[in-house]
Protein backbone atom coordinates (compact mmCIF):
# COMPACT_ATOMS: atom_id res chain seq x y z
CA UNK A 1 0.00 0.00 0.00
CA UNK A 2 1.79 3.55 -0.89
CA UNK A 3 1.36 6.81 1.10
CA UNK A 4 -0.98 8.99 -0.44
CA UNK A 5 0.65 11.83 -1.84
CA UNK A 6 -0.36 14.81 1.00
CA UNK A 7 0.97 12.27 3.35
CA UNK A 8 4.37 12.57 1.91
CA UNK A 9 4.70 16.52 2.33
CA UNK A 10 6.45 17.89 5.35
CA UNK A 11 6.01 14.49 7.63
CA UNK A 12 8.19 13.10 9.65
CA UNK A 13 7.12 9.78 10.98
CA UNK A 14 8.20 7.41 14.21
CA UNK A 15 9.09 4.55 12.31
CA UNK A 16 11.97 2.25 10.97
CA UNK A 17 12.91 4.63 7.28
CA UNK A 18 12.53 0.98 5.26
CA UNK A 19 9.38 0.40 6.35
CA UNK A 20 8.43 4.14 5.15
CA UNK A 21 10.65 3.92 2.06
CA UNK A 22 8.29 0.29 1.16
CA UNK A 23 4.80 2.87 1.04
CA UNK A 24 6.71 5.24 -0.99
CA UNK A 25 5.90 5.50 -4.56
CA UNK A 26 8.98 5.35 -7.23
CA UNK A 27 10.58 8.88 -7.88
CA UNK A 28 9.27 10.42 -5.43
CA UNK A 29 11.34 12.98 -3.58
CA UNK A 30 13.62 15.70 -5.56
CA UNK A 31 17.06 15.05 -3.11
CA UNK A 32 18.41 12.57 -0.36
CA UNK A 33 20.46 14.20 2.32
CA UNK A 34 20.77 11.04 5.16
CA UNK A 35 22.85 10.50 7.92
CA UNK A 36 22.32 7.10 9.12
CA UNK A 37 23.71 4.93 11.78
CA UNK A 38 27.59 3.28 10.61
CA UNK A 39 26.97 0.18 12.30
CA UNK A 40 29.15 0.89 15.11
CA UNK A 41 28.88 1.56 18.66
CA UNK A 42 29.24 5.01 19.89
CA UNK A 43 29.43 6.13 23.15
CA UNK A 44 31.47 8.79 24.34
CA UNK A 45 33.27 8.03 28.14
CA UNK A 46 34.83 11.50 28.35
CA UNK A 47 32.08 13.81 29.15
CA UNK A 48 28.93 14.40 31.72
CA UNK A 49 26.56 13.93 29.35
CA UNK A 50 25.97 10.78 28.05
CA UNK A 51 24.35 9.73 24.91
CA UNK A 52 22.20 6.71 24.48
CA UNK A 53 24.06 3.79 22.14
CA UNK A 54 21.55 4.84 18.77
CA UNK A 55 19.25 2.55 17.54
CA UNK A 56 20.28 0.93 14.26
CA UNK A 57 24.17 0.96 15.35
CA UNK A 58 24.66 -2.80 15.31
CA UNK A 59 23.75 -1.98 11.51
CA UNK A 60 21.19 -1.08 8.77
CA UNK A 61 20.81 -3.46 6.10
CA UNK A 62 22.41 -0.91 3.60
CA UNK A 63 22.16 -3.11 0.69
CA UNK A 64 18.53 -2.47 1.08
CA UNK A 65 18.33 0.94 2.25
CA UNK A 66 20.62 1.93 -0.78
CA UNK A 67 18.33 0.37 -3.52
CA UNK A 68 15.09 1.69 -2.23
CA UNK A 69 17.00 5.21 -1.86
CA UNK A 70 17.44 5.02 -5.40
CA UNK A 71 13.72 3.61 -6.11
CA UNK A 72 12.55 6.10 -4.67
CA UNK A 73 14.64 9.67 -5.96
CA UNK A 74 13.62 11.16 -9.06
CA UNK A 75 15.53 10.60 -12.54
CA UNK A 76 18.47 13.54 -12.92
CA UNK A 77 18.38 14.14 -9.35
CA UNK A 78 21.55 14.25 -6.04
CA UNK A 79 21.80 12.20 -2.93
CA UNK A 80 24.21 12.63 0.09
CA UNK A 81 24.88 9.89 2.74
CA UNK A 82 26.99 10.61 5.85
CA UNK A 83 29.66 7.83 5.91
CA UNK A 84 32.40 6.85 8.08
CA UNK A 85 36.36 5.98 6.52
CA UNK A 86 35.69 2.64 8.19
CA UNK A 87 31.90 2.20 6.43
CA UNK A 88 32.92 4.11 3.44
CA UNK A 89 33.60 0.67 1.26
CA UNK A 90 30.93 -1.58 2.17
CA UNK A 91 28.80 1.81 1.65
CA UNK A 92 30.50 2.76 -1.83
CA UNK A 93 29.53 -0.65 -3.44
CA UNK A 94 25.89 -0.70 -1.99
CA UNK A 95 25.22 2.40 -3.64
CA UNK A 96 27.21 1.69 -6.73
CA UNK A 97 25.54 -1.80 -6.96
CA UNK A 98 22.03 0.08 -6.25
CA UNK A 99 22.42 1.78 -9.29
CA UNK A 100 23.46 5.36 -8.50
CA UNK A 101 26.97 7.13 -9.76
CA UNK A 102 29.12 7.97 -7.09
CA UNK A 103 31.01 11.19 -7.74
CA UNK A 104 33.08 12.64 -4.68
CA UNK A 105 33.50 11.52 -1.03
CA UNK A 106 33.51 15.04 0.43
CA UNK A 107 35.55 16.01 3.47
CA UNK A 108 33.15 18.73 5.85
CA UNK A 109 35.30 19.59 9.16
CA UNK A 110 33.53 18.90 12.37
CA UNK A 111 32.52 22.05 14.55
CA UNK A 112 34.30 20.23 17.17
CA UNK A 113 37.33 17.24 17.45
CA UNK A 114 35.98 13.91 18.96
CA UNK A 115 37.25 12.99 22.14
CA UNK A 116 36.99 9.31 21.22
CA UNK A 117 38.73 6.24 20.20
CA UNK A 118 42.66 5.54 20.83
CA UNK A 119 43.45 9.25 22.02
CA UNK A 120 47.15 8.28 22.28
CA UNK A 121 47.56 6.14 19.67
CA UNK A 122 45.46 7.52 16.53
CA UNK A 123 44.86 11.02 15.11
CA UNK A 124 41.88 12.74 16.35
CA UNK A 125 38.45 12.87 13.99
CA UNK A 126 38.16 16.64 12.64
CA UNK A 127 35.92 15.54 9.60
CA UNK A 128 32.64 13.94 8.52
CA UNK A 129 32.74 12.22 5.28
CA UNK A 130 29.70 12.10 3.06
CA UNK A 131 29.13 10.07 -0.51
CA UNK A 132 28.17 12.62 -3.15
CA UNK A 133 25.91 10.58 -5.79
CA UNK A 134 23.76 11.09 -8.66
CA UNK A 135 20.71 8.88 -10.33
CA UNK A 136 20.90 10.23 -14.05
CA UNK A 137 22.69 13.79 -14.16
CA UNK A 138 22.01 17.08 -12.92
CA UNK A 139 23.95 20.34 -12.63
CA UNK A 140 24.73 22.56 -9.33
CA UNK A 141 22.50 25.38 -8.98
CA UNK A 142 23.96 29.14 -8.87
CA UNK A 143 23.77 29.83 -5.35
CA UNK A 144 24.96 33.06 -3.62
CA UNK A 145 26.50 31.08 -1.13
CA UNK A 146 30.19 31.94 -1.33
CA UNK A 147 32.07 34.74 -3.20
CA UNK A 148 34.88 34.38 -4.99
CA UNK A 149 37.79 35.85 -3.81
CA UNK A 150 38.99 37.09 -7.26
CA UNK A 151 37.08 40.30 -8.89
CA UNK A 152 34.21 39.78 -10.51
CA UNK A 153 34.10 39.70 -14.06
CA UNK A 154 38.25 38.73 -14.14
CA UNK A 155 39.25 37.29 -17.36
CA UNK A 156 41.77 34.66 -16.62
CA UNK A 157 42.38 33.14 -19.54
CA UNK A 158 41.21 34.15 -23.18
CA UNK A 159 37.99 32.15 -24.56
CA UNK A 160 37.38 31.50 -21.25
CA UNK A 161 34.23 33.13 -19.17
CA UNK A 162 35.10 35.96 -17.17
CA UNK A 163 34.88 35.04 -13.40
CA UNK A 164 31.58 35.24 -11.62
CA UNK A 165 30.80 37.04 -8.05
CA UNK A 166 29.84 34.15 -6.53
CA UNK A 167 31.53 30.30 -6.76
CA UNK A 168 29.38 28.30 -9.61
CA UNK A 169 32.42 25.17 -8.41
CA UNK A 170 32.81 24.14 -4.63
CA UNK A 171 35.26 22.01 -3.28
CA UNK A 172 34.82 18.75 -2.23
CA UNK A 173 36.72 19.17 0.84
CA UNK A 174 34.91 21.99 3.27
CA UNK A 175 37.50 23.56 5.30
CA UNK A 176 38.28 26.57 7.12
CA UNK A 177 36.25 29.76 8.03
CA UNK A 178 34.78 30.12 4.57
CA UNK A 179 32.66 27.03 5.00
CA UNK A 180 29.73 25.88 7.14
CA UNK A 181 31.06 22.96 9.64
CA UNK A 182 29.38 19.79 9.90
CA UNK A 183 28.32 19.12 13.33
CA UNK A 184 27.29 21.30 16.31
CA UNK A 185 29.90 21.71 19.18
CA UNK A 186 28.96 20.68 23.21
CA UNK A 187 28.66 23.75 23.80
CA UNK A 188 25.87 24.31 21.20
CA UNK A 189 23.82 21.37 22.20
CA UNK A 190 23.99 22.17 26.57
CA UNK A 191 22.95 25.91 25.29
CA UNK A 192 20.32 24.61 23.45
CA UNK A 193 18.97 21.44 25.25
CA UNK A 194 19.22 18.92 22.36
CA UNK A 195 21.56 16.33 22.64
CA UNK A 196 22.61 13.98 20.36
CA UNK A 197 25.56 11.87 19.12
CA UNK A 198 25.93 12.97 15.92
CA UNK A 199 24.22 15.55 14.90
CA UNK A 200 24.66 17.54 12.10
CA UNK A 201 24.61 21.68 11.34
CA UNK A 202 22.05 22.98 10.23
CA UNK A 203 23.43 25.70 7.68
CA UNK A 204 26.32 23.20 6.66
CA UNK A 205 22.84 20.58 5.34
CA UNK A 206 21.35 24.12 4.24
CA UNK A 207 24.26 24.53 1.75
CA UNK A 208 23.71 21.03 0.16
CA UNK A 209 20.25 21.42 0.11
CA UNK A 210 20.83 25.30 -2.14
CA UNK A 211 23.38 23.46 -4.46
CA UNK A 212 21.09 20.40 -5.08
CA UNK A 213 17.42 21.14 -5.22
CA UNK A 214 15.12 23.83 -6.04
CA UNK A 215 12.43 25.89 -3.68
CA UNK A 216 9.47 23.33 -2.89
CA UNK A 217 11.48 20.64 -3.96
CA UNK A 218 10.99 17.05 -1.71
CA UNK A 219 13.75 16.39 0.73
CA UNK A 220 14.29 12.81 2.14
CA UNK A 221 16.06 11.92 5.26
CA UNK A 222 15.31 8.20 6.79
CA UNK A 223 17.37 8.70 9.36
CA UNK A 224 16.14 12.30 11.52
CA UNK A 225 17.66 12.04 14.34
CA UNK A 226 17.18 15.64 16.41
CA UNK A 227 15.71 16.60 12.91
CA UNK A 228 18.36 18.97 11.19
CA UNK A 229 17.93 17.94 7.89
CA UNK A 230 14.04 18.59 8.23
CA UNK A 231 14.88 22.09 9.66
CA UNK A 232 17.58 22.63 6.85
CA UNK A 233 14.48 21.93 4.23
CA UNK A 234 12.19 24.10 6.25
CA UNK A 235 14.66 27.59 6.67
CA UNK A 236 15.41 27.37 2.88
CA UNK A 237 11.83 26.76 1.58
CA UNK A 238 11.76 23.33 0.63
CA UNK A 239 9.54 20.15 1.83
CA UNK A 240 10.75 17.43 3.89
CA UNK A 241 9.85 13.78 4.69
CA UNK A 242 11.51 11.08 6.65
CA UNK A 243 11.64 9.02 9.77
CA UNK A 244 12.92 8.48 13.23
CA UNK A 245 12.61 5.37 14.66
CA UNK A 246 13.74 6.61 18.87
CA UNK A 247 10.39 8.17 20.53
CA UNK A 248 13.05 10.65 22.53
CA UNK A 249 14.63 12.24 19.65
CA UNK A 250 11.49 11.89 17.53
CA UNK A 251 10.15 14.06 20.29
CA UNK A 252 12.64 16.64 19.37
CA UNK A 253 11.91 16.63 15.92
CA UNK A 254 8.95 18.74 17.07
CA UNK A 255 10.32 21.12 19.03
CA UNK A 256 12.92 22.13 17.21
CA UNK A 257 10.83 22.84 13.62
CA UNK A 258 8.44 24.95 16.00
CA UNK A 259 11.01 26.51 17.19
CA UNK A 260 13.78 26.90 14.49
CA UNK A 261 16.73 25.63 16.45
C1 LIG B 1 23.41 9.24 12.68
S1 LIG B 1 21.90 9.62 13.48
C2 LIG B 1 21.22 11.01 12.60
C3 LIG B 1 21.44 12.34 13.31
C4 LIG B 1 20.86 13.52 12.55
N1 LIG B 1 21.57 13.75 11.32
C5 LIG B 1 20.84 14.81 13.40
O1 LIG B 1 21.41 15.81 12.97
O2 LIG B 1 20.25 14.80 14.48
C6 LIG B 1 20.92 8.28 12.95
C7 LIG B 1 19.52 8.23 13.55
O3 LIG B 1 18.81 7.16 12.93
C8 LIG B 1 17.93 6.58 13.89
N2 LIG B 1 17.62 5.22 13.39
C9 LIG B 1 18.33 4.08 13.53
N3 LIG B 1 17.76 3.06 12.87
C10 LIG B 1 16.65 3.58 12.27
C11 LIG B 1 15.66 3.04 11.41
N4 LIG B 1 15.69 1.75 11.06
N5 LIG B 1 14.69 3.86 10.94
C12 LIG B 1 14.65 5.18 11.31
N6 LIG B 1 15.56 5.75 12.13
C13 LIG B 1 16.56 4.97 12.60
C14 LIG B 1 18.70 6.65 15.20
O4 LIG B 1 17.82 6.64 16.30
C15 LIG B 1 19.49 7.96 15.04
O5 LIG B 1 18.84 9.04 15.71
Amino acid sequence: MSLEAERLINHVYQMDCLELMKQMPDETVSMILTDPPYGISYQNQFTNQRHLVLEGDSGIPYERFASESYRILRGNSHAYFFTRYDCYPYHYECLKQAGFSVKNCMVIEKGTIGGIGDLKGSFANNAEWIIFCQKGRRVFNRTTLLENKKKEGTQFHRGREPSKKYKTRFNACWFGEEYPKSTYNSMWQKKNQIYHPTIKNVECLSWLIQISSLPGELIFDGFMGTGSTALAALLTGRNYLGAEIDPGYFQIIGKRLQQQI
